[in-house]
């Protein structure tokens, strides 16, 4: 194999992999063919709806939300995104990681309001609408070209009672105490991309992973604002490195009082041993996409 370069060498002991998991994770870096397109159904779609292309058997994968597929891939067989129901929007495409990072919601009871404070351009938020359809969710998101296609993107989904903000975090935050359940997907280093074929220069630095370290740390403290007693707040990130990670959430846990991680059992295989609290990681290897990272927080008061 290659030798490591430095940002890599570095990733690697910051996550404190063996040589077996560390080889894996640079093999899927350079290779970049680790995407797994998944599709979610949307509000459009009727219960008895089926995709119209073949789709893998998950029924062993406990994790895997409701209404999320896995279409087949190979050669001679369309992708999802060629169908006229992909058109009509019965049907969302994104990596299955970002599937698995909305498994947390699982154990989270329907919320009365809730707030993707970071949405463009809508998978957390149609993921959310795949578990329990919207009371009043605000799908929020400060780039107003993204802000356009997340607009067009939940218009075309069918979703119900949901509306589309551009507020900074902080100007959420002096709304007050309103929400009960808040999405973070987090502007992150994207280290994650490179196992997709996506170049992403600078993505393994420290300046890099320091800066979006800072910004989510911020985005964080203004989103535990917005939440009401007994809100959950789901963090997670398309990046490995635990500075953007374990230790963001850590420094929630420890800043905000009255706040805890919780436990989400099917992710259990998942756990990270970076962090004294539950959290889950995903990586390439694992073969469930690119990979990423979730932490589930609870308002205890
Ligand atoms: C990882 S993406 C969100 C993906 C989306 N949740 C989805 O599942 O489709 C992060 C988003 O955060 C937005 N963002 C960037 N800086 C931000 C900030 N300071 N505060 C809030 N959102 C920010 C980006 O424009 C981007 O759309």
């Amino acid at each position: 194999m290659q030798e490591a370069s430095h940002g890599e060498r570095r990733l690697c002991a910051r996550l404190r992999l063996d040589d077996t998991a560390a080889d894996a994770l640079l093999s899927a870096m350079r290779a970049g063919d680790s995407s797994c397109a998944a599709v979610v159904l949307t509000p459009l779609a009727p219960p008895e709806y089926v995709p119209p292309f073949p789709c893998e058997d998950m029924s062993a994968v406990p994790w895997l939300p409701p209404r999320v597929h896995v279409p087949q891939m190979g050669e001679g067989i369309q992708k999802p995104t060629a169908y006229e129901d992909y058109r009509r929007g019965l049907y969302y495409v994104l990596d299955l990681s970002s599937c698995w990072e909305s498994a947390a919601l699982g154990v989270v009871p329907p919320p009365m309001r809730s707030l993707d404070l970071c949405a463009a351009p809508g998978g957390k938020s149609m993921l959310m609408a795949a578990r329990y359809l919207p009371q009043n969710h605000t799908a929020n998101e400060v780039n107003a070209a993204r802000r356009g296609i997340l607009r067009q993107n939940l218009e075309l989904s069918g979703m119900p009672n949901v509306t589309v903000t551009g507020l900074r975090p902080d100007q959420w935050a002096a709304a007050g105490e309103l929400f009960d359940l808040l999405l973070v997907d987090a502007p992150c280093s994207g280290q994650s991309l490179l196992c997709k074929g996506i170049r992403n220069p600078g993505c393994l630095g420290s300046a890099m992973v320091n800066g979006n370290a800072k910004r989510q740390k911020g985005i964080l403290l203004a989103a535990t604002r917005c939440a009401a007693p007994g809100a959950h707040l789901l963090y997670s990130t398309c990046t490995y490195d635990p500075d953007e990670n374990e230790k963001v959430m850590a420094y929630i846990l420890k800043r905000v009082p009255g706040w805890e991680a919780v436990e989400v059992p099917v992710l259990t295989p998942f756990c990270s041993g970076l962090a004294d609290f539950p959290a889950y990681r995903l990586l390439p290897h694992h073969g469930f996409g690119a990979g990423g990272f979730c932490c589930l927080l609870r308002k205890n008061n």
